[in-house]
């Protein structure tokens, strides 16, 4: 018999269901370099993380986790190299992990000397699997360790000349009682006292995703509505992808009162992957709402982070994919170069209403020619016709059009595979030579 039980929301909780936008960008915090760094195959080496680094400081992150500096090596070696090697723009606030464990606590703050300014973030893990099972501690103890970590920022931060403001996260939130995870929140947050001058944040990570989105946006809700302080604390969610949901994870939540998103680029990350902020910040500037991230050269930063990670970028990833312009079907195709035609005549309304394509692919850097109308045997004449007139200049009459139609079909399912402008432009050649 199946007899798991989880946390039901009240289903008056709701309110933010009937947005139907985010109204604006949240802050953005990147953890490519710790949380997609630590589940890769092979970790990347010091010179990669400076080039992911370099790479998101283009890309626009403000908020950039650099690395668990107490974990290893090259994680401690990668801040120091950040720090003497004067490479943190004034605008950026990198951020680092640590466990809420004294001799942890004390390397992260040794890591982080001469550092103009940082976010550190503890944590410790909250939930009942982990209470019950890994650290066999009582409801009481494993507050404590909360307390006693936000405690030790605290003093260390006093007794440093550093500019650090704080973070804590209940690790893994999403298996925590809620009225549990709010008492260890507000906890800490009495030790830190935040004023809106010195502001926190309480990350509510969904370590696992165990629910449905509108489950997590309503505990999320849930601790926006109830951390004391709230004025001064910076709620922020740190969605992973186990059941595949991240994505409205993070819309959700943030239409249930969050204010940061904690994600990677591409989806990058323990498992499968923390949220992808490329699909989230898009998603946004497909509904008009600027994501402050630049994503104009979307061929180039998914190169970028093909060679730094080792990971490869699925065909259909949205934005990012190989695919995910491409139309090979004729009924597609016709559509498209119809409602591209519309477009060219009325750009300066700035109203994109393509068919079939969700926003104009040149605003990521995307081709038309390469990446929208791809010619294969389910292509029609309204594609083949394309082709010809983007790419040689041929406006074919009606009858011509459709004859290459049926030739280039043909060819392209004799040969079972797709065909380029050029070896378009040779049946062409072949069909009506001499005419
Ligand atoms: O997924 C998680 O819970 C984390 C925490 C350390 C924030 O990565
Ligand atoms: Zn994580």
């Amino acid at each position: 018999k199946y007899t798991r039980q989880y946390f039901m929301p009240p289903v008056d909780c709701m309110d933010w269901a009937k947005k139907d936008h985010i109204e604006k960008a949240p802050i953005w915090c990147s953890v490519d370099l710790r949380d997609g760094n630590q589940a890769l195959i092979v970790p990347m080496s010091l010179e990669q993380k400076l080039e992911f680094f370099k790479l998101l400081v283009r890309i626009g992150f403000k908020e950039i986790e650099v690395g668990f500096p107490a974990a290893s090596e090259t994680e401690y070696l990668f801040l120091r190299t950040l720090i003497e090697k004067n490479m943190i723009p004034d605008d950026v606030t990198i951020q680092v992990l640590t466990q809420a464990r004294e001799h942890i606590i004390r390397k992260t703050f040794e890591a982080l000397q001469g550092v103009k300014k940082a976010v550190v973030h503890v944590y410790n893990s909250t939930s009942v699997a982990q209470r019950e099972q890994v650290f066999k501690k009582s409801k009481e103890e494993i507050l404590k360790i909360a307390v006693d970590g936000a405690e030790l920022l605290k003093k260390l931060t006093e007794e440093s000349d550093g500019n650090y403001s704080f973070e804590y996260s209940p690790e893994s939130f999403t298996g925590t009682e809620m009225e549990y995870a709010l008492e260890v929140c507000n906890a800490v947050l009495d030790v830190w006292q935040p004023t809106p001058d010195h502001k926190v944040i309480i990350n509510l990570p969904s370590t696992v995703e165990h629910s449905m989105p509108h489950v997590y946006a309503s505990q999320v809700e849930y601790m926006s509505k109830n951390l004391k302080y709230r004025d001064n604390v910076i709620v922020s969610l740190h969605p992973h992808n186990d059941r595949g949901c991240g994505i409205s994870d993070a819309e959700m939540g943030i239409l249930a009162g969050a204010d940061r998103i904690e994600g990677t680029l591409f989806g990058n990350g323990e498992r499968t992957g923390n949220v992808d902020i490329v699909t989230l910040a898009m998603n946004m500037y497909s509904q008009g709402i600027d994501p402050e991230l630049d994503f104009s050269d979307m061929p180039k930063i998914s190169a970028e982070y093909e060679e730094y990670t080792g990971m490869h970028i699925d065909m259909r990833s949205p934005y990012s994919g190989a695919l995910v312009f491409a139309a090979f079907s004729g009924s597609h195709q016709d559509a498209i170069a119809k409602g591209m035609k519309i477009w060219d005549e009325h750009q300066h309304t700035g109203k994109w209403t393509v068919p079939y394509l969700p926003l104009d692919p040149k605003d990521i850097g995307r081709e038309y020619e390469a990446d929208v109308i791809r010619i294969n045997s389910q292509s029609g004449k309204g594609g083949i016709g394309y082709i010809l007139e983007q790419n040689f200049g041929l406006n074919l009459p009606a009858k011509m059009r459709e004859a290459m139609g049926y030739a280039t079909k043909d060819v392209s399912d004799h040969m079972h595979k797709e065909l380029k402008p050029s070896e378009i432009f040779e049946i062409f050649k072949k069909k009506f030579e001499g005419v």
